[in-house]
């Protein structure tokens, strides 16, 4: 039969198209706005409100005055205004008349503009009575204004020179769930002790890059998160997180935090957390009394030189524990340190003084990164445990062909991916899992391929082996034909075989 070739090609794009859209998901094409209905003509009803020359301002109250180079408040605001947008501006100075008529005003966006403290009249601000949304970032203010309007719902004063906050400032807020203040030059000195005396709905509040030293105490007992990263922190006050019990994310990154600064119950009572960063400070051992709904905890970048045995075993919950460039060596974690993981999926230990695999490694592991250590052996035994195991990445370690035991892979029957670049191996190991999908020995001292080396490897999609002393006839007969999956798309002279696979960019 003799097929049209532009129906072939039809059906083959269609096929093409279904492919991508399973697996790129590529966003489906936005459907043409629907055409607005024609409003009702003139609605008599409402009355015209005066709005200054520029800007552009609705029946529903809302001016947008945006963008336009504005050195100066606008006068002549209608009363009814709602919304008011000042944003990217070149605003220096606001006064009490400027905005004490505005008894309607729900969102007051300033951002972006040249206010200081001095131009700021915040007196004004009391009289907003209706005031939800304040955002003031990217100015030049150095003091919080003194009182904001108790119907505050959000505050972003991010990205100015603050030093002081007032005890009214965000005090007395009953409505109040999102503050910003990253990004300022908060000193501890600067904060009032209640900060946020009787505003028991806070949510969010960020604190990120400002000069703290010790985490703030009396806070909401509503907070969800806490960004404090990028700080001086050193200390954190014992108790000062035992009334968080609805906090699920603390951020407390780029720190000085030591294992000295905290006990063994600065988390255990933040019984909602479940993300925890600890990263990037000084601590030299894992904390103990980690809070038991923990999910994913942080503790890469430290100085962390042992974990001990009871040190993980209160988060059963755990699926993601970053340890990577820390100082830990194989006799510094304690055999039992993960046990009773039973979520752990994800661990992360590269960049460390391993000289062998670990000890009791998590039993359910998925993906274990192990690369850059100077592990120089693999026993019968060191991996035996890890049924579940589908990424196993031990490349820049110190590995030999000789330390590398015939049977140490054996029960790896679920490994997809293994990576054991840039080691010493002389020959590609026997006894690999035949579930592998990519395996990469780039950078070794690789001069053969073993008999049987790869034989029953059919799902084998990439195999890596540039950058070793392979000749093509170290390679046992052979070897190509068994490997069904996998598509080489190109050999290179130095036995690099990489497999090209359709990418969705
Ligand atoms: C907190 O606010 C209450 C009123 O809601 C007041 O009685 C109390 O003195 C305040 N506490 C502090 C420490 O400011
Ligand atoms: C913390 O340590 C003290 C003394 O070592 C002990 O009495 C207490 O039970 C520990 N608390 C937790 C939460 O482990
Ligand atoms: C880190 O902690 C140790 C104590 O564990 C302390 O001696 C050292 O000064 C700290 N380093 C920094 C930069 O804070
Ligand atoms: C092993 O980890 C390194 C560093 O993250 C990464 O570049 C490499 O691609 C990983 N290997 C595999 C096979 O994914």
């Amino acid at each position: 039969m003799d097929f049209p070739k532009h129906s072939i090609l039809q059906a083959l794009s269609v096929m093409v198209l279904a492919w991508m859209l399973v697996h790129c998901q590529i966003p489906v094409q936005p459907e043409e706005e629907e055409e607005e209905p024609a409003k009702e003509a003139d609605n008599t009803a409402v009355e015209p409100i005066a709005c200054p020359s520029e800007c552009s301002c609705s029946t529903e109250g809302s001016v947008d005055c945006a963008g336009l180079d504005l050195t100066e408040f606008p006068e002549e605001l209608s009363e009814n205004t709602k919304q008011l947008s000042l944003q990217n501006n070149k605003i220096k100075q606001i006064t009490v008349e400027h905005i004490s008529h505005l008894h309607q005003l729900e969102t007051l966006n300033l951002q972006n503009n040249w206010l200081t403290t001095d131009g700021l009249e915040d007196e004004g601000f009391e009289t907003l009575e209706k005031l939800a949304y304040l955002y003031l970032a990217n100015n030049k203010l150095t003091s919080a204004p003194v009182i904001l309007p108790s119907s505050l719902v959000s505050a972003d004063f991010a990205a100015n020179q603050l030093i002081r906050i007032y005890p009214y400032t965000f005090g007395q807020k009953p409505k109040l769930r999102s503050v910003y203040l990253h990004n300022n030059k908060l000193t501890d000195a600067g904060l009032p002790d209640h900060m946020f005396n009787a505003s028991d709905n806070l949510e969010i509040l960020t604190m990120s890059s400002n000069f703290l030293r010790v985490v703030p105490g009396n806070l909401p007992s509503s907070l969800h998160r806490l960004h404090l990263k990028s700080n001086k922190l050193e200390k954190i006050p014992p108790g000062v997180f035992d009334s968080l019990h609805n906090l699920r994310e603390l951020y407390l990154q780029n720190n000085l935090l030591s294992n000295e600064g905290m006990d063994n119950e600065t988390f255990s009572q933040l019984s909602s957390l479940e993300y925890l960063d600890l990263s990037n400070n000084n601590l030299s051992v894992v904390p103990k009394g980690l809070p038991r709904n923990l999910v994913l905890l942080h503790l890469e970048k430290n100085d962390i030189q042992r974990i001990p045995g009871d040190a993980l075993t209160s988060v059963r919950n755990l699926e993601y524990l970053l340890l990577h460039n820390n100082k830990l060596r194989s006799r510094s974690i304690h055999p039992t340190a993960f046990q009773g993981l039973k979520k752990l999926h994800t661990l992360h230990l590269y960049n460390n003084l391993l000289e062998r695999v670990p000890r009791g490694l998590p039993r359910r592991a998925k993906t274990l990164m192990l690369l850059h250590n100077f592990i120089s052996e693999i026993g019968r035994n060191d991996l035996a445990l890890l049924y579940t195991l589908t990424e196993l990445n031990l490349s820049y370690n110190k590995l030999t062909s000789a330390k590398v035991h015939r049977d140490a892979f054996r029960k790896l029957r679920m490994l997809e991916t293994l990576d054991l670049s840039g080691n010493a191996l002389q020959t590609v190991p026997v006894g690999l899992p035949r579930s592998l999908q990519v395996l990469e020995i780039k950078n070794n001292q690789l001069s053969s391929i073993p008999d049987g080396a790869l034989t029953g490897m059919e799902k084998l999609q990439r195999l890596m082996l540039s950058d070793n002393q392979l000749k093509l006839n170290s390679v046992y007969p052979g070897a190509w034909m068994e490997l069904r999956a996998l598509t080489v798309s190109g050999l290179e002279r130095r036995w690099s075989l990489q497999v090209q696979h359709l990418k969705c960019t």
